[in-house]
């Protein structure tokens, strides 16, 4: 593939005003080939996603949801069909194109956290940083902020193993969240965690969606699709379902402090209050 500019039309993360879909799908297919087996793991899916949307991606185990979320978060490339990102055709990147694009636009969550465990939280949430150019003074400005956004500034100087699960969530949210991307992709981000701290992330998650970031959430739980407005459902690769709905709102006693705090910074973006 040739070598383009890869400066020179990338997407503004901050585009809010933009016209059109933030993600726009047509005719997606995935198909892997292993030896004569043939899976096509997307069999044909349009989706468009607005900017600021909460959605669900639901669906039994080996639906085609993760093949989506791979595509979607500019992982992996469709073998058939477009997908237009903040304007922009990413269906035929090259991988040096599509990490740049994924780096601007796109934070990502596992099931896993996926945090170092050696490294304290602050660390771990300056990560995304480091290849930047930024000072560290910079940098750490920066962390800080990200971890102030989900209610954990006081546990900077906490390595994982002194924070609990869903303080561990929380912390590879603010990850995600440092180099301000627009879109906040989450993997079964609650499969990890118990009831209580479930609803502790999805308290985070939705103050993010308040504050105008697009969520994407993949998850087997209707119990956590519950958070969403809109549910798409995958079957064999296609959708087979694709509603709105009144979200649950995680919050109250459960979420504690997490809550209260997204409340907090909710009520001020919605004020205008917020940067
Ligand atoms: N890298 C791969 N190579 C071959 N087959 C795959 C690969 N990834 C997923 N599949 C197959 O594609 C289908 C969809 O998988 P996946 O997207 O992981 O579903 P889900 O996340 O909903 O469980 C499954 O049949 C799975 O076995
Ligand atoms: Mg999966």
């Amino acid at each position: 593939m040739a070598l383009v500019d890869p400066g020179a039309s990338l997407p503004s993360p901050r585009r809010a005003d933009r016209p059109g879909a933030l993600i726009e799908m047509r005719g997606i297919e995935r198909t892997y080939y292993m030896g004569d087996n043939v899976v096509r793991a997307l069999a044909g899916v349009d989706l468009t996603i607005e900017r600021g949307a909460s959605i669900a991606i639901m669906g039994q185990s080996g639906s085609g949801k993760s093949t989506m979320m791979n595509i979607l978060g500019c992982l992996d490339q469709p073998t058939k069909g477009t997908y237009a990102l903040d304007g922009r055709d990413v269906s035929r990147l090259s991988r040096a194109e599509l990490a740049s694009v994924r780096g601007r636009m796109i934070g990502f969550v596992f099931q896993s956290f996926n945090l170092l465990s050696r490294t304290t939280a602050l660390e771990n949430v300056e990560m995304p940083l480091l290849y930047q150019g930024l000072s560290s003074r910079v940098r750490r400005a920066r962390a800080e902020a990200a971890l102030e956004r989900v209610g954990l500034h006081n546990r900077g100087d906490h390595t994982p193993n002194q924070l609990s699960g869903g303080q561990q969530q929380r912390v590879a949210i603010a990850r995600a969240l440092v180099c301000e991307a627009p879109i906040i992709m989450a993997d079964e981000p609650t499969g990890n965690l118990d009831t209580r701290t479930s609803y502790e992330v999805m308290a985070i998650l939705q103050g993010l969606v308040a504050q105008g970031i697009t969520v994407v959430l993949v998850t087997h739980e209707p119990d956590i699709a519950a958070y969403a407005r809109r549910v798409v459902t995958l079957r064999d690769g296609l959708v087979t379902e694709d509603r709105t709905q009144t979200p649950v709102i995680a919050g109250g006693s459960m979420a504690g402090d997490a809550a209260a705090h997204a409340a907090e910074q909710a009520a001020a973006a919605a004020a205008g209050a917020h940067p």
